[in-house]
């Protein structure tokens, strides 16, 4: 790689105005480079990739190909979005690639963290290698390698890059946002025209929900993560909470406790919640949630997600608990 180190007088993008110019200049760039050859994209809907993906779109319309993989541990609702902006509104080229049964059967019965995330990302790159298979003359990778991917920094994470694709699939990469620190990426995808709950989404791991669903992963506790988590998205955007806590969301652990419902023992699983501020990652501390608001949440998840008696709330700060439960 040419050179991975920000220019010292690139100025920060703060404003729509700067994030104008840091696009044209973009547009000019991506054209020059790509000419009339073919992209591919792993677009995943995360704010990196989406933001890759309008640009590119901008830059060289069909010429670009995304490959939105549902790997089954996204949140309720982000593969149907993914389809209504990028194809729908935006017109691009998208392969959407149902993947669900797929991840969850190589996941079956496997508990432990490591093994799990391993399964994941490299399921996701023969799921991703296949598309790229079926696809004729592509020459260009594009990527959604932000400047802390580079740097390493903390506890950020290298996902952005599909790499261990084969020999005879390493075509050239293209990474607009490498010089990019998180916030001027929102600020460019707000300028491109992406909704606000796809530019200033909290920051959610790679392997999805499958780091918040404890132990094994199964069908029934993993609905239980997912609809639990959207309920208390929906409950933190009506009260307020979304725009001020940096992180939150809900946890399935893989043990049941007894409950009673409608005069019957039910022995059912626990939600947990957790919402953290941090600026960072590598230390955090808990949110301050209304008691109130905590009560209505858990009156909400316990009636209306299938197969849980009991809601909890995470009290740890980081440290002693890292923000994932794993
Ligand atoms: P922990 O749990 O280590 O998490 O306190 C710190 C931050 O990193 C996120 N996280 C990930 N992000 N891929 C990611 O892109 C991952 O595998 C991953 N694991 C954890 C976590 O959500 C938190 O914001």
């Amino acid at each position: 790689m040419a050179d991975n180190k920000r220019p010292e007088n690139m100025e920060r993008i703060t404003t729509p105005e700067l994030a104008q110019a840091f696009i044209q200049e973009q547009l000019a760039a991506l054209r020059a480079q790509i000419g009339d050859r073919k992209v591919l994209l792993a677009l995943s809907g995360g704010v990196d990739s989406s933001v890759v993906a309008a640009l590119l779109i901008q830059a060289v319309g069909k010429q670009l190909t995304c490959v939105h993989v549902n790997h089954g541990l996204l949140r309720k609702g982000e593969p149907e979005q993914v389809i209504e902006v990028f194809r729908n509104q935006m017109n691009a080229n998208l392969i959407y690639v149902d993947a669900v049964d797929r991840f969850l059967d190589k996941l079956a019965g496997v508990s432990d963290p490591e093994t799990k995330r391993k399964i994941i990302g490299a399921e996701f790159i023969r799921v991703f290698e296949e598309e790229a298979r079926k696809l004729n003359g592509i020459a260009f990778l594009a990527q959604g390698t932000i400047y802390p991917d580079i740097l390493e920094s903390g506890p950020v994470k290298a996902h952005h890059n599909v790499g261990g694709l084969p020999e005879d699939l390493q075509f050239e990469l293209v990474e607009p946002l490498k010089f990019l620190f998180k916030d001027e990426v929102r600020v460019v995808g707000k300028a491109l025209g992406l909704p606000d709950n796809m530019v200033y989404r909290q920051p959610f791991p790679g392997p999805g929900l499958g780091v918040r669903c404890v132990g094994a992963i199964t069908r029934d506790r993993l609905e239980a993560v997912r609809e639990s988590d959207a309920i208390l998205r929906e409950e933190f955007a009506k009260n307020g909470l979304a725009g001020k806590v940096w992180q939150y969301f809900t946890i399935v652990p893989d043990f049941k406790s007894t409950g009673v419902r409608d005069g019957m023992r039910s022995y059912d699983w626990p939600v947990v919640i957790r919402a953290v501020n941090t600026l960072d990652a590598m230390t955090a501390t808990v949110e301050d949630v209304p008691f109130a608001l905590l009560q209505h949440i858990t009156q909400r998840i316990t009636h209306e997600v299938p197969g849980v008696n009991r809601v909890l709330f995470d009290l740890t700060p980081k440290p002693t608990g890292t923000i994932e439960w794993e």
